[in-house]
């Protein structure tokens, strides 16, 4: 073979070579979530075994950390290096801030197409649209203000869930003269805040919610009613065992599953560990709304926001999109992951009994406004106040400042991360 047609042969290998390669990138996905605990990974999996169906390859980018503090952090340092993910797991707030910086692509003909705007709720499109825009596939529906109770140790409590704060503490109360931790909590900022927002909801009622928490009103903030929420917060940790410090929120929940906890307050993405651990409600749990808190939802939604990436995955970024939003994924998804469908049209019959308690709630407090935005979850308060109120809450819950510290500071932290 002469020299020419050796050159021929090989460059045509190269380009073999490379068409493989762009195929293989066209088919494929790459995902950044963080959705490591047992539910949460199972649950992504249907996600995956849909798209493998369809031709398109998933390269994993998990992120540890509850609520996807870390993740975002990974994030900014994708898109800043100019090769960001395919689609990302985001909530709220966030989603709007990547918007803004015009990173992300848009979906409005596959919405279109598929209906979205008549099915997913107007809570969610406020922040699934950008500009009018479709930005984002939503995935589910989260909510905070869940109490999570061992049915053993509660019916030898006497067996009545709690419907206020005071009938919380003596259910609190019993747990400990059986011996076991009264509260499962994790310490880390985003699990104090999950805390603390369904507290004040249940010592402020709806009004004092949206005042402090939506409108960030400085005597709101300071005044006497936040002073009974941060000395609820002390007499809460009065429950909590020393190791809770840290605690990843999925270990609280197996111990609640185990019976050494009596309950965890937590999203419903801990209804998900009960199940995967074959865990029955109402038999074996008992989910009910945080005392105090019944009729309101604070609410967090997971969407799946697509970046831009360019022709080369365009195609396959579409399918995951379109997959998220099937109403057979929506189902096989949120059975396992612990939350509700991001649209209205699903049926609720394969959910079960704490789901579709989700669901109506969802829909109850929609019609009569008392739907509210999540604080730790992104979905009430940009990044930045949110992490400067979480600070505060953990500063005060981990007993490194006062609660007459907390009520100074709280005010003052929003406003400089205004
Ligand atoms: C939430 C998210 C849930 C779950 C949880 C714990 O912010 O919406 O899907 O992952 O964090 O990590």
């Amino acid at each position: 073979m002469g020299l020419r047609s050796t050159r021929i042969l090989a460059s045509s290998g190269i380009m073999l070579a490379l068409l493989a390669g762009v195929v293989r990138a066209a088919d494929s996905v790459e995902v950044l979530h963080w959705w490591t605990s047992g539910s949460e990974a199972a649950a992504l999996n249907a996600l995956k075994t849909d798209l493998q169906k369809q031709g398109v390859t998933w390269k994993d980018m998990a992120v540890a950390g509850g609520s996807g503090v870390q993740a975002m952090t990974a994030l900014r340092a994708r898109v800043t290096s100019g090769d960001p993910p395919t689609a990302v797991q985001m909530l709220g707030f966030d989603i709007r801030d990547w918007a803004e910086m015009g990173v992300v692509a848009n979906l409005d003909d596959l919405a279109k197409k598929r209906g979205w705007d008549k099915v997913i709720p107007s809570a969610l499109q406020d922040f699934a649209k950008y500009d009018g825009h479709w930005i984002a596939a939503p995935v589910n529906i989260h909510s905070t203000n869940w109490l999570w109770i061992n049915k053993a140790a509660l019916d030898r409590a006497g067996g009545k869930p709690p419907e206020t704060f005071d009938q919380l503490i003596a259910m609190l109360d019993n747990f400990r003269s059986q011996g076991i931790i009264p509260l499962a909590h994790g310490g880390q900022p985003w699990q104090d805040g999950t805390l603390w927002e369904a507290v004040v909801l249940s010592i402020g009622g709806v009004n004092f919610y949206k005042k402090a928490i939506l409108e960030l009103d400085p005597a709101a903030l300071s005044g006497t009613t936040m002073r009974k929420v941060f000395d609820s917060m002390t007499k809460l940790k009065s429950y909590l065992d020393p190791g809770f410090s840290g605690r990843d929120w999925n270990v609280s929940t197996s111990l609640v599953i185990d019976g050494k906890a009596g309950a965890q307050e937590m999203g419903d993405w801990a209804k998900g560990e009960f199940i995967r651990a074959a865990k029955k409600p109402g038999q074996d749990f008992v989910c009910i709304r945080f005392p105090g808190t019944q009729g309101s939802v604070l609410f967090n939604a997971d969407q799946f926001v697509m970046f831009n990436v360019g022709d080369r995955q365009r195609d396959a970024q579409l399918k995951m999109a379109a997959a998220v939003e099937e109403p057979s994924f929506q189902i096989a998804f949120n059975t396992v992951k612990g939350s509700v469908p991001a649209r209205t049209d699903v049926p609720g019959d394969q959910f079960d009994d704490c789901a579709r308690k989700g669901m109506k709630d969802v829909a109850e407090a929609a019609a009569k406004g008392t739907l509210l935005g999540s604080l730790a979850h992104g979905y009430a308060q940009p990044s930045g106040i949110k992490g400067a109120i979480l600070d505060v809450v953990t500063q005060q819950l981990s007993g490194q400042i006062s609660t007459n510290e907390a009520l100074k500071r709280l005010p003052e932290a929003i406003a400089a991360a205004r």
